[in-house]
């Protein structure tokens, strides 16, 4: 089997290498790729953006499956577009990707369908979200519908400091037509918790539940981050709880969604929060987290292209989706500077040492080779080092030897990755 996969963060090379182990697949190109991606798969210099090229690609190859990372190609309908040519393709289409699109979607469906999820207002006036928040109890949550990379929600302490986020997303438009409605919602308390899962349209099959750290700074501190980390098992989520966000998230949203006449098929990933009325959630993505996927692809025991066949033939009640009882970690490693401005192109070297550890895979995010085949740092984050362990301990401390013999100019990590585990 020949596969496509689409992306170039350490998110893809982790699909990549999975896949990869797989003895079904023969062939695995990446688009466009990064440098760790080019070790098992063949970089393709198309952007995840340009569909129309992907697809002729994807014709004039004759692949037999895409699977697709990021949401920005998901959102924007390549599903829908593949699917019509009649080739074989892993994520939602256009419609259910909304789940993570339009946070007013995701929101409005979850209330139809009975999910618990935060109290909330829609509003596409901002002098009415004004009066709204004059009558607001705080702290309160504004959020932007659309994608806003990453900033769209402001946890406000104050009137003022909501609304600043009102201006600043409806009159200023700071995110563009993301920010022309927004959605205020009741702010919730509780311990966080990723809970991914394999859907078919028909059956959901949950993966393990993750904890990842957005901040920049240790003990959860400084401006959010694209993920510093991330590790599993979480104490706080064990797998009752992944049961009981299957059964009160997860099933009901797929029930909702097939009920509009497109099934979503793909990963669904739900942001929740473990309040003390039980799981609430917080957002869906439409794919796999990064760096929740380097966490669970390299415990998942099963093969992941049978999987993803499976959700594509809607035949995942057929095949097993076993994931292993170990722990793991996995570490981000920054350029100085990240999230704000950073330098690209510095050399990175101690890699081979790295590789050669066990139960220990370094995927690459932002890495590039110069002519001379020189690995060089080109984004700001530029590695992810992920381990297991017979326990947490073991993983975390496998994990922070490897990084420890990875280096580069300026090379920032977190040393506290998974401290709700200790
Ligand atoms: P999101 O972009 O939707 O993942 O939101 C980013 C972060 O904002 C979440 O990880 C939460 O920490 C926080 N957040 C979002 N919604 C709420 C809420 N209703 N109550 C408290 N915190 C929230
Ligand atoms: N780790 C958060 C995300 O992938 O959205």
């Amino acid at each position: 089997m020949k596969i496509l996969v689409i992306g170039s963060g350490a998110r893809e090379h982790a699909i990549c290498w999975k896949l990869a182990q797989s003895p079904q697949v023969r062939k695995i190109f990446c688009a466009p790729g990064n440098a760790g991606t080019a070790e098992v798969a063949e970089n393709i210099a198309i952007d995840a953006m340009d569909i129309e090229a992907l697809r002729v690609f994807v014709e004039h190859q004759k692949v037999d499956l895409t699977v697709v990372g990021p949401e920005k190609p998901l959102i924007a309908g390549i599903v829908d577009v593949f699917e019509a040519r009649g080739l074989r393709i892993f994520g939602p289409s256009r419609e259910p990707a909304q789940l993570e699109g339009s946070k007013v979607f995701s929101k409005r469906l979850m209330q139809q369908a009975g999910v618990p999820t935060a109290d909330f207002e829609v509003f596409d006036d901002s002098e009415k979200a004004r009066e709204y928040l004059q009558q607001a109890s705080f702290p309160i949550v504004v959020k932007a519908d659309g994608e806003a990379a990453g900033k769209g929600v402001v946890v406000a302490q104050d009137y003022a400091e909501a609304e600043t986020a009102i201006r600043q997303m409806m009159d200023e438009k700071i995110f563009g037509a993301s920010g022309e409605r927004v959605v205020i919602e009741a702010c919730l308390r509780g311990p966080e918790a990723s809970v991914l899962a394999f859907v078919d349209g028909e059956t959901v099959r949950p993966m393990i539940a993750i904890q990842d750290h957005k901040r920049i700074g240790e003990g959860d501190t400084g401006p959010n981050t694209g993920g510093m980390g991330a590790y599993a098992p979480v104490k706080v989520a064990p797998q009752s709880v992944v049961d009981d966000v299957t059964a009160r998230i997860i099933e009901p949203i797929v029930t909702a969604i097939r009920g509009t006449g497109i099934p979503y098929r793909g990963v669904l990933y739900a942001g929740v929060m473990l309040t003390e009325d039980g799981p609430y959630c917080i957002e869906f993505n439409c794919r796999f987290g990064d760096p929740e996927a380097q966490v669970a692809l390299m415990l998942l025991e099963s093969d992941l292209a049978t999987i993803c066949q499976a959700v594509v033939d809607v035949e995942l009640d057929k095949v097993p989706v076993v994931f292993s009882q170990r722990a793991a970690v996995t570490v981000a490693m920054a350029s100085g500077g990240y999230p704000g401005s950073y330098p690209v192109g510095l050399p990175i070297t101690g890699l081979e040492a790295a590789q050669k550890l066990d139960a220990l895979e370094v995927f690459h995010a932002g890495t590039k080779r110069d002519e001379a085949g020189q690995l060089l740092t080109n984004g700001g984050r530029v590695l992810t080092v992920t381990a297991t362990g017979e326990t947490f301990a073991e993983a975390k401390e496998r994990a922070y030897v490897g990084v420890d013999l990875i280096r580069f100019d300026g090379a920032y990590v977190r040393r506290d990755i998974g401290w709700q585990a200790e």
